[in-house]
């Protein structure tokens, strides 16, 4: 069968030779206008004049637009309509959007924008997570609070107990093909726009409230892009929308993308966070009660960061069993580029929350903290793994404990939530962890990796040299699976088998670099029993499958996956029934690009011919939507996931104490991808996602001076890993398993989960800095050299 095969990324050749095309790659029509933003100079203020004649006069300007000649919606935002195109009136942080220039080139453009005279009262702005809090700066009233159990109770009462907080910073997607679009008018108005998004529905719905015309007016394609990694679910939407409200006006093509500057300056980053802890523990080890503190810096405008902080809570678990865990969380308004999606949504915050906690207590207990993280996860799986489609989950959730609480005038906080049945062990939002694999996967990966030699061999080494010591550290991923806002967790696809027997496959996933697509077709040949190169991949198209999630969560090829599915069995069902009725068989079996009918044998090809001289149809949609999730995350309990995907990992680095400089040795990772739709493409998702992990914590420096300005805007100054930051010895495998919910093929979503592997990079140089003295190294993040050297002469030298 197609599926499990580790081929290759469908457009590698495309990629690796310049051929795949993105949207700047396709060509534009004659007349073909360009776009270039001018933005805000200032972090928060008002606007209290504009002269854009020096714009309007520059060389080749056709147009140049401010919000008040936006002709309908002024609101690119995915949420609650808080983000204008256009600002109007205010500015809310430096690089905002204030005027457009349609210009016959792109320099033209950008040198246009550079003219505008703008007047602006600036008021204070809100530049840190405490100016936010003492402003009382946030979005959702009062901090949102999800519990189990009495946590303060229960670190009080321990005989141990650990506190801290540490600095988390945000993070630049810095996806290769920056954010574009292009908007090409079509008669009667209509439009149809190639984006460069994780979200085409989005768009087209962003565009045709921008241009006044119902959503079946607006078309959105996009073939592929160049990345995404959370930073193309929303931040997107202005450039579609200026160029469609461009395009409009003029009636010509109108094309933007943002030159890396732009769009670093523009566009919103990962989520800072502050993370405060306490918890109790027992003389073991053994977690007795944690309370965490969130402080998540949104940015300026809400997108998508309740989602985020609600992710970031779900995640503040990880792996482990805590009997009594009560996290706060505050989403803080500041005056920056708006905080986004990026590869983890908020799970990494909340993860390396409980990750530090762990570390923290084995330095404190002098124990080894992989036995420290083991004694501390969660039971072996709970319940018998259940017939797929039985019903299986026997939680029964008090339906009025909303309106009780209410009534008795509490904050919005969640309910006592009910008592699990006895054996079930919960989450701190109360869900059964059933599938709880990491027993086995750390016991495979210790002996794999060699860990308690290796740990043996650092600790010698850093007996013998002063200078440069090294660490080792092991971490576990739990990740949840299923968008948390229960009803995206649909996905449409149209299939096309033609009559020469080749097929057409398209759905509602976009491709981003990720093998979404690749992966997906080898579900299609599958279904058909034929060779992979029978199936057509198409670009996503609004105009084929509509209403689509964003491909985000890791869920595109579970979701697609099975919608795809769906359409090739319903094409395959027509074929069968013609066939059964010619043959007089119910025998018929699809392989190897044959029909077995009975002891007849059509090829593909000809049982297509066949089906349609037979005037069967050969098109079909099919649909999907998860199972099992139903999600209040106001109370915070529920099951907002459908299952969970693992990895492990451990890290070896070494550090410089003259300069703070390190470097990541040895990496071994273990990962669960389920029965894998294909190992190749998911040993690339997990050796990307963890380098991008480590980048995070480790050289990802965004820096913004006194006046709100981005400092850190370009390659020179913002430091993603190099080739030559990959570790030296890399051994990713995946661990041999079987998602035992029923998902495509029993495969396990792949694309978020093993960034998160990258914590055990930051951990490992916690440990080589404790090894300079006896205090606990509380790193921030990013552990730059910097952070360091400087937590090394906290350590030795105690300043
Ligand atoms: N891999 C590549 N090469 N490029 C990307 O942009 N995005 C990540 C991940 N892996 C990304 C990637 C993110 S944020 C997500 S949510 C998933 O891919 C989305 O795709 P999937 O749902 O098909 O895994
Ligand atoms: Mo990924 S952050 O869900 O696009």
């Amino acid at each position: 069968m197609t599926v499990t095969k580790p081929l290759p990324h469908d457009a590698a050749h495309l990629h690796v030779t310049g051929a795949a095309r993105y949207v700047d790659d396709i060509p534009s029509p004659a007349g073909t206008l360009h776009l270039a933003f001018g933005t805000s100079p200032i972090a928060r203020g008002h606007i209290t004049g504009m002269s854009l004649t020096d714009v309007q006069r520059s060389p080749g300007v056709a147009a140049v637009l401010t919000a008040k000649g936006l002709p309908f919606s002024n609101d690119v935002s995915p949420s609650i309509h808080d983000e204008p195109l256009l600002a109007a009136g205010t500015v809310n942080y430096v690089g905002q959007p204030v005027f457009m220039v349609v210009a016959d080139s792109h320099r033209n453009a950008r040198i246009a924008a550079r003219k505008g005279r703008v007047d602006y009262t600036a008021e204070p702005a809100l530049l840190t997570l405490d100016a936010a809090l003492a402003a009382d700066s946030r979005f959702e009233e009062g901090p949102r609070i999800y519990h189990k159990g009495d946590a303060a109770a229960a670190i009080d009462a321990a005989p141990h107990s650990v506190e801290g907080s540490f600095e988390l910073g945000g993070q630049e997607h810095f996806y290769l093909e920056g954010q574009a679009a292009l908007a090409l008018p079509q008669e009667d108005g209509g439009m149809h726009v190639h984006s460069s998004t994780q979200h085409p529905t989005e768009i087209q719905h962003k565009v045709a409230d921008a241009i006044g015309l119902p959503m079946h007016s607006v078309r959105v394609e996009t073939r592929r892009m160049g990345g995404g990694f959370g930073g193309k679910e929303s931040q997107g939407n202005a450039l579609a929308v200026a160029c469609a409200v461009a395009a409009r006006l003029t009636g010509r093509p109108c094309k933007m993308r943002y030159d890396r500057d732009d769009d670093m300056v523009i566009t919103g980053k990962r989520h800072a966070f502050r993370i405060s802890y306490r918890a109790g523990f027992d003389g073991d080890g053994r977690l007795l009660g944690v309370e965490f503190l969130h402080l998540a810096d949104c940015g300026w405008a809400q997108d998508l960061s309740l989602p985020v902080a609600d992710r970031a809570m779900l995640h503040a678990d990880n792996a482990y069993l805590i009997p009594n865990i009560r996290i706060e969380s505050h989403r803080l308004r500041t005056n920056r580029q708006s905080a986004t999606a990026y590869r983890g949504f908020g799970g990494p915050q909340g993860m390396i929350g409980i990750e530090r906690v762990m570390d923290h207590i084995a330095h404190d207990l002098g124990l080894d903290p992989l036995e420290l993280r083991r004694l501390n996860y969660y039971a072996p799986m709970q319940t018998p793994e259940a017939a797929p489609g039985a019903p299986r989950d026997q939680r029964s959730l008090p339906a009025d404990g909303a309106a009780d609480l209410a009534s008795r005038g509490a904050p919005p906080q969640p309910a006592t939530p009910p008592e699990p049945p006895a054996g079930v062990q919960t989450t701190p939002y109360h869900m059964p962890v059933e599938d709880f694999i990491l027993h086995g996967m750390t016991d495979q990966l210790v002996e794999s990796a060699d860990y308690a030699q290796r740990r043996a061999a650092v600790r010698d080494w850093n007996r013998d040299h002063e200078y440069i010591k090294k660490g080792i550290a092991f971490s576990p991923v739990k990740f949840g699976i299923s968008f948390t806002l229960t009803h995206l967790n649909q996905a449409g696809a149209l299939v096309h088998v033609y009559q020469d027997g080749s097929i057409h496959m398209n759905h509602g996933g976009t491709e981003m670099g990720q093998g979404l697509f690749q992966k997906v077709a080898q579900v299609a040949a599958s279904r058909f029993g034929v060779p992979l190169e029978m199936v057509k991949i198409t670009a996503t198209d609004t105009a084929k499958v509509p209403n689509t999630s964003a491909t985000a969560a890791s869920s595109g090829s579970d979701l697609n996956g099975m919608a795809v599915k769906a359409a090739c069995d319903e094409i395959r069902r027509r074929i069968e029934d013609l066939l059964a009725e010619r043959y007089q068989t119910r025998d018929i079996r699809f392989a190897e690009g044959e029909v077995h009918a009975g002891s007849e044998v059509l090829s593909f090809a000809e049982a297509a011919k066949l089906a349609y001289e037979n005037r069967v149809s050969l098109s079909a949609t099919g649909f999907y939507k998860t199972p099992k999730v139903e999600w209040d995350r106001i109370r915070g309990c529920g099951r907002p996931f459908f299952y969970f995907a693992y990895g492990a990992a451990i890290t070896e680095v070494a550090v410089d104490a003259l300069t703070g400089e390190n470097r990541i040795l040895r990496c071994d990772i273990l990962h669960d991808a389920g029965a894998s739709l294909n190992p190749g493409i998911d040993i690339g998702q997990i050796e990307g996602g963890y380098v991008q992990g480590a980048g995070w914590l480790t050289t990802e420096e965004l820096v913004w001076d006194d006046a709100g300005r981005l400092r850190t805007h370009a390659p020179s100054t913002y430091k993603i890993p190099a080739c030559s930051d990959r570790p030296d010895v890399f051994n990713v495998s995946l661990y041999d398993g079987k998602n035992r919910e029923d998902t495509i093929y029993r495969s396990k979503a792949v694309g978020e989960p093993p960034f998160m592997l990258g914590i055990s990079a930051w951990l490992a140089l916690s440990d080589a800095v404790s090894a300079f003295g006896t205090d606990y190294p509380a790193l921030n993040a990013p552990a730059t050299a910097e952070e360091v050297w400087r937590a090394i002469r906290r350590v030795r030298d105690g300043i």
